[in-house]
């Protein structure tokens, strides 16, 4: 009987040693309390819920995250903005100094007027360096919307490469026009003419993959300055209906794209143009390029135009409408585009002419 007795002292010895142990622990812990009574400010909090203080941990961590940032803007978007800065600056520093090295190398080149020899040596590298630019400006569907309106014994001049020649209509049909009349739509036949014969060959090229079911057309190296009216298949007297006397004498539609910026005197072209276009129906597709709307682009192409010329053979700071207006030609349609830099022109020998004489 004297274990269980020595084993119950000792426990409730431990228990005294135990308790006594935490109340000092606990007494560590706590702060002192004051015996007189608390002031309402000094009163203590409730204990916080362990959400609340989950909340305040949230609260102080974006505080902290908020003194790090500028304005709101974090660290991290703040580098990515200061280092596209950077690349932007740079970049516009460089540009900036390589055209002003070659604007003072472009205004020092003495470059002759006529510059379309140029297109000899660039012909077969021509449709790979336009290709680009070409799709950028959608320079496609400009093309087509211009040679669908080709209709009847058609004269291209300044083919080039052949850019085109996917967007004839070759052959003609029957149709009707916006309002309703009968019409005769299509190519009967065409002729491609360009001053260089390195040119003519691409296109001609191009032309027999392209469109092999087509024959009756015709190549020919020639200045447009100068072409006369030759066709695939000539109108033979005893085949001629009433009005076909004029099919030998001139074009129903002549197309060029692109071309006025490289010949030597585009007025004088113009004009031949027109007395080869049949004087009532007949009409001159132009899609070209020259000045701007704007006179900060205007300056930037005069600057660079000797150079521009020299390599490429066109003068792409001219005024189109200038040049149009002193052909004498009567403007059936006109759009720009592109800052006003690409021109579109649909026009017709002048019908005051005769009345005026
Ligand atoms: C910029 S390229 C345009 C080619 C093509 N029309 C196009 O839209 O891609 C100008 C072309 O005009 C031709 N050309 C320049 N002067 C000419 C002239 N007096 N008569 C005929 N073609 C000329 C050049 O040989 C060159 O092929």
């Amino acid at each position: 009987m004297s274990a269980p007795r020595i084993c119950r002292a000792s426990l409730q010895a431990n228990w005294h040693v135990t308790t006594f142990s935490r109340g000092i622990k606990s007494k560590a812990r706590r702060p002192a309390q004051s015996t007189t009574k608390p002031s309402p400010s000094q009163r203590q909090a409730p204990p916080k819920s362990e959400l609340q203080r989950f909340q305040e941990r949230i609260r102080t961590e974006k505080e902290a995250t908020q003194k790090k940032t500028y304005h709101g803007i974090s660290p991290r978007v703040l580098t990515f903005l200061g280092i596209t800065a950077l690349t932007i600056s740079t970049y516009t520093g460089y540009l900036y100094a390589s055209y002003t090295r070659e604007v003072s190398k472009a205004q020092s080149l003495d470059v002759p007027t006529d510059v379309s020899d140029r297109y000899n040596s660039t012909a077969p590298t021509f449709d790979a360096e336009v290709e680009l630019s070409e799709k950028a400006m959608r320079m496609g569907t400009k093309r087509a919307d211009l040679v669908h309106m080709a209709r009847g014994d058609v004269l291209e001049v300044s083919c080039g490469t052949g850019r085109n020649l996917e967007y004839y209509e070759l052959g003609e049909r029957r149709g009707v026009d916006t309002d309703g009349k009968g019409v005769i739509k299509g190519c009967r036949t065409l002729t491609l003419v360009d001053l260089s014969s390195q040119m003519v060959a691409i296109t001609e090229e191009k032309f027999r993959r392209l469109r092999p079911e087509f024959t009756r057309v015709l190549f020919r190296a020639q200045d447009a300055a100068k072409v006369a009216v030759e066709k695939p298949v000539t109108t033979t007297k005893t085949a001629r209906d009433a009005g076909d006397e004029d099919r030998d004498r001139y074009y129903d539609t002549i197309v060029q794209t692109m071309g006025l910026c490289s010949m030597p005197d585009p007025v004088a072209t113009l004009k031949h143009l027109g007395s080869i276009t049949e004087p009532s129906r007949g009409r001159i597709l132009l899609l070209e390029h020259g000045r701007s709307y704007y006179g900060w682009l205007n300056r930037i192409l005069d600057n660079l135009a000797p150079a521009h010329a020299d390599r490429h053979g066109c003068w792409w700071n001219r005024d189109i409408g200038a040049i149009v207006k002193e052909s004498g030609l009567e403007v059936v349609e006109e759009k720009r585009w592109h800052f006003g830099t690409t021109w579109k022109y649909v026009l017709r020998p002048r019908q005051d002419h005769g009345e005026k004489e």
